[in-house]
């Protein structure tokens, strides 16, 4: 197995150098018709998703976004969508700034910083996030931009840098997130996994990461400790591997649960950021 198994990573990691995307023009897709994605069209996003696990994507003006999004997620067997707290119709969340008390106290839905993360990082492993799709349909003002990096080559680049590395952030109880109450009530139960692991229904190596340090518990060791750091220096560096970019009206990003980020922005306050946002168990086939 690729974690274990020298000749298996080495043989992965060959194959994933060689087909890694490293120029974002070449990762977006025209699509003429959302309700209908041609063969050539819909060949071209998985093997995209094949290579570097995310596909860019743009539509033409919609009456109805949601039902467009919706359509493309189902084409690639995006259905079992994750119906966590305000998640409106069909499984989409509206990410907007909001003055609801409730919503503002979750980062996505301020104009604030959003750090390298993983969807779902805190659910149970039986409601692991696979895939997610973000789409715009309106930027900000100025700000909210997007960073991302396939965490299949984090993996690769901290191995190739130390082994020793990655062998610890796959530790089966190196991150817990404390469970969250609400008024007593608890909301989500605690959550304690592995960074680095191979998913069991997907079989392929897979993570689950933020890198807010606030209520979250790494296994204490200086091992982990050491690792933990060598993740946010690459993640916080800039490689042939991340891509930075602003989503525009009419594009959306694909993709198998990557790492990414957002940084803070400032909305026009008549038309304010609008970002659809699906998370699912599946992941795109
Ligand atoms: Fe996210």
């Amino acid at each position: 197995m690729l974690l274990d198994n020298l000749d298996d990573y080495k043989f992965w990691r060959d194959g994933k150098l060689a087909n890694a995307p490293t120029q974002l023009d070449a990762c977006i897709v025209e699509i003429e018709d959302p309700f209908k994605l041609s063969t050539a069209e819909k060949d071209k996003i998985l093997s995209l998703c094949q290579q570097g696990n995310f596909a860019l994507f743009n539509i033409k003006e919609q009456s109805n976004y949601a039902d467009a999004i919706v359509s493309i997620n189902t084409q690639f067997g995006l259905v079992d969508f994750d119906q966590h707290l305000f998640v409106k119709n069909q499984g989409l969340a509206y990410i907007t700034q909001s003055n609801n008390k409730d919503q503002g106290e979750f980062i996505p839905y301020t104009d604030k910083d959003l750090g390298w993360h993983t969807d779902g990082y805190y659910n149970s492993i039986h409601q692991r996030i696979r895939a997610f799709s973000l789409f715009c349909v309106r930027p900000a003002l100025t700000g909210g931009i997007n960073e991302w990096i396939d965490p299949q080559m984090v993996y690769l680049l901290l191995r190739e840098d130390n082994p020793d590395v990655v062998k610890a952030l796959t530790h089966p109880e190196v991150m817990t997130i404390p469970e969250h109450k609400v008024d007593g009530k608890v909301r989500r139960a605690t959550s304690t996994g592995p960074i680095f692991f191979i998913d069991e229904v997907s079989n392929v190596l897979s993570m689950r990461y933020t890198q807010r340090k606030k209520h979250i518990e790494f296994l204490d060791s200086e091992e982990i400790k050491q690792a933990v750091k060598h993740l946010d220096e690459l993640l916080n560096a800039s490689t042939d591997y991340h891509f930075v970019h602003l989503l525009r009206t009419g594009q959306g990003l694909l993709c198998n649960n990557i790492l990414h980020k957002r940084n803070s922005f400032t909305d026009n306050k008549d038309s304010p950021r609008l970002f659809l946002r699906g998370r699912y168990f599946n992941r795109i086939n």
